[in-house]
């Protein structure tokens, strides 16, 4: 049995995203085995070329492979205003020279998880679809899966609706497929990510690690920055950071079990993660949902990560 954790992530990248996957790349105590990309943050094409760039720049040795293109039910949304025309509006990259692996991201999912001899942590930052989708075509990876921990919902307000986040609006169907699948969850909603805010501080401290991923994440964060206003707060929130975090280090994090159940009525509450932590409506908890983190400690991790990076 290797000593790392054998992880897949799942994304949209995305601002975020792209610093959970370097975190996610760099620390030793993860084995990232490879990179789904899904619809999301923009569409599929471009948060493709988005995880290729990253991979490309920071010359890192790990498959990506290209999921859905689309929710399973809903009309596709993407989210230009806060990751813009590219979904990664801000740094510059040299043009692709690599390209994604022929294998399409469900069914590499199905078949790295049934060929594991360990059971594999997913960790899925954008929408839901392709974990979702892997879920009800084969059934049978639950037994494969360690653990989901992901980035999405709330259990307070939403970011895309008064109710909603984005992930979860995004595919609110899948997210009924994952929660209800009986896999153990980690979710990490609003109420915790708005608490990892890159201020100013942050910024200059990853930019003075002096290598390129410390200066690829002024330049992501800066952007976020400015976007991030229109939420009221004074940063932008790494969110999907606080999932790969989670895994490397749970103990930077306080949760608490809830049964979480996707509101998928198409009213004004479509996407809503209903979060019950008091056991009101009978059943069993199915997540840990994070309440709160050791901010020192988490920063100190990303710095860190970063710095074994090129
Ligand atoms: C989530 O939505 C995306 O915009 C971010 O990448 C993050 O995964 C936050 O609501
Ligand atoms: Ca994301």
């Amino acid at each position: 049995m290797s000593e790392k954790l054998k992880v897949i992530l799942d994304c949209d990248v995305g601002h975020d995203d792209a610093i959970a996957l370097m975190l996610g790349a760099s620390h030793p105590k993860i084995d990232l085995l490879g990179i789904t990309a899904v619809a999301g943050n923009q569409v599929l094409k471009k948060t493709l070329a988005n995880t290729l760039h990253i991979v490309q720049h920071l010359d890192l040795n790990i498959p990506v492979y290209a999921g859905m293109d689309r929710p399973m039910v809903r009309e596709q949304m993407v989210a230009g205003e806060i990751h813009g025309e590219s979904g990664l509006d801000g740094p510059v990259f040299d043009p692709l020279t690599i390209k994604e692996e022929s294998e399409h991201a469900v069914s590499y999912l199905i078949r790295t998880l049934m060929q594991s001899e360990e059971k594999i942590t997913l960790v899925p930052v954008g929408p839901l679809t392709n974990i979702g989708m892997a879920l009800r075509l084969a059934p049978e990876i639950i037994h494969k899966i360690d653990r989901i921990v992901l980035m999405g919902g709330s259990w307070g307000l939403g970011n895309y609706t008064a109710a909603a986040e984005f992930n979860i609006l995004a595919d609110p169907e899948a997210a009924h497929v994952v929660f209800t699948s009986g896999v153990p969850i980690v979710m990490m909603g609003l109420d915790l990510t708005h608490q990892a805010l890159a201020d100013m501080n942050v910024i200059e401290r990853m930019e003075g690690i002096g290598n390129k991923a410390g200066k690829l994440f002024g330049d992501i964060m800066r952007f976020t920055f400015e976007t991030q206003r229109m939420f009221g707060l004074e940063a932008g929130p790494v969110h999907d950071v606080t999932a790969m975090a989670y895994v490397i280090d749970e103990s930077i994090f306080e949760t608490k079990p809830a049964y979480v159940e996707i509101c998928l009525d198409h009213g004004s509450c479509y996407g809503r993660t209903v979060c019950d932590f008091h056991g009101i409506s009978g059943k069993e908890p199915n997540a840990l949902v994070g309440t709160s983190l050791d901010l020192k400690r988490f920063w100190d991790l990303v710095e860190t990560a970063l710095h074994d990076l090129n």
